[in-house]
């Protein structure tokens, strides 16, 4: 065929953590033990309202295309909901229904991006970020954490943010954990108020937060920035509905209704019926807080089982379902560039323990746990880990 596909084909690659994720699911699926820390998601089920509103509108027949941003009732809940949140007044026409918090993000990089505009992205990032970027034929600006996996506005100057035209910040962070406070949500938004550009602020793991403070939106600490923050989040990650795709934007009306117009011309909107049984998830706080709080234990079952590991290292994590392991201690020097790969291989093979390497995210040397499972999984994957390790040749 002489025919070649465009550059966009040759340039994206697999994303990588779908890739180990599903091939752990097909050594699971073949019948052999695998514990799995791959997941991007909830392993509770979709809390019963919400599977009721959507059974009640399959049988009201609401089967047919809605407005691109989605159903009015929807946006409404969602603007009532964020405004009582964070004290900040939101309009129905602040907000766009999108396939998840990922279209959210794509539709907001499309319409503020122009051909070969830089976007700042934290290291260890979210891996859609940099290939969403690229997709859009713009460039990437890591920033790297001087300490710990959180950046500092010294951090944002040293990498040259400042020439770009948006920074997405998220928290709290996949793939590390991290939290994001006022204070250094404080500092950041200073920061921002001396250049000129966007910001994304991710916010959909925004109700899996482990310390007595909750959640902190940028957009709460600077409300005068407001005009440039595009707020997105959804409700994958908090209410177990990851396979409903209903992700929320919230941001000026001028780009919310520049994103509906991309919208529309892309996926139009988003599946009618998951947009009602939507209508019912905002009932469910009580449901949001129970996950939350096993997610909590969780989190501390893991830590304390990962406390008696040698040769790793971690920050314990305030916020989503991950945790970052520095391995880089038992990997051979000679063999760095390599990263973790080779480990994340060896635990699946030898230990039938699926993590992700930290390079997929930009954390050479680490390995991305996932802690959205029960906690005497996370034991028994733990104990795992550490004869992992000590059979590592390194
Ligand atoms: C940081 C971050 N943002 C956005 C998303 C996408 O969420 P959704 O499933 O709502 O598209 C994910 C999913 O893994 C994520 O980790």
């Amino acid at each position: 065929m002489s025919l070649r596909l465009g550059w966009l084909a040759e340039v994206l690659g697999d994303s990588p953590t779908l890739n180990l994720s599903s091939q752990a699911q097909a050594l699971i699926k073949a019948g052999e033990p695998v514990i799995n820390l791959t997941a991007g998601e909830p392993d509770f089920p979709t809390p019963d309202p919400v599977l009721a509103a959507a059974r009640a509108a399959l049988a009201d027949g609401h089967i047919r295309y809605t407005a691109s941003a989605g159903i009015p009732e929807l946006r409404e809940k969602v603007a009532a909901y964020y405004t009582a949140a964070s004290g900040l007044p939101y309009a129905a026409n602040e907000v766009i229904v999108s396939n998840g918090a990922k279209q959210v993000l794509f539709n907001a990089l499309s319409v503020l991006l122009n051909e070969g505009d830089r976007v700042a992205i934290p290291v260890p990032y979210w891996v859609s970020y940099p290939a969403q970027v690229t997709a859009l034929r713009g460039k990437v600006i890591e920033v790297a954490p001087s300490r710990g996996w959180k950046v500092t506005p010294e951090d944002l100057e040293r990498s040259g943010a400042r020439e770009a035209r948006a920074l997405i910040l998220n928290s709290p962070v996949n793939p590390t954990g991290a939290v994001y406070d006022r204070a250094e949500l404080a500092a950041i938004a200073e920061w921002c108020r001396s250049g000129d550009f966007f910001i994304l602020a991710d916010e959909i793991y925004e109700d899996l937060v482990y310390t007595g403070a909750g959640h902190v939106s940028l957009v709460q600490v600077a409300p005068d920035l407001r005009h440039r923050i595009v707020r997105i989040s959804g409700l994958s990650k908090s209410y177990a509905m990851t396979g409903w795709r209903v992700g929320f934007g919230l941001a000026d009306k001028p780009t919310i209704d520049a994103m509906t117009r991309l919208q529309s011309h892309s996926t139009s909107n988003v599946c009618t019926i998951a947009q009602k049984a939507a209508l019912a998830a905002f009932d469910c706080r009580p449901q949001v807080a129970e996950m939350r709080q096993a997610f909590h234990r969780r989190r501390d079952a893991l830590v304390a089982a990962l406390a008696g590991v040698g040769g790793v290292r971690f920050a314990v994590p305030d916020g989503a379902f991950y945790l970052m392991l520095d391995c880089s201690e038992v990997i051979d020097p000679a063999r760095r560039r390599e990263g973790c790969w080779r480990l994340a291989s060896h635990l699946l093979e030898k230990q039938k323990l699926a993590t992700i390497p930290g390079e997929a995210f930009g954390a050479p040397g680490c390995l991305r746990i996932s802690f959205a499972r029960s906690e005497a999984e996370l034991r028994e994957a733990v104990a795992r880990l550490r004869v992992g390790l000590r059979g590592f040749p390194g």
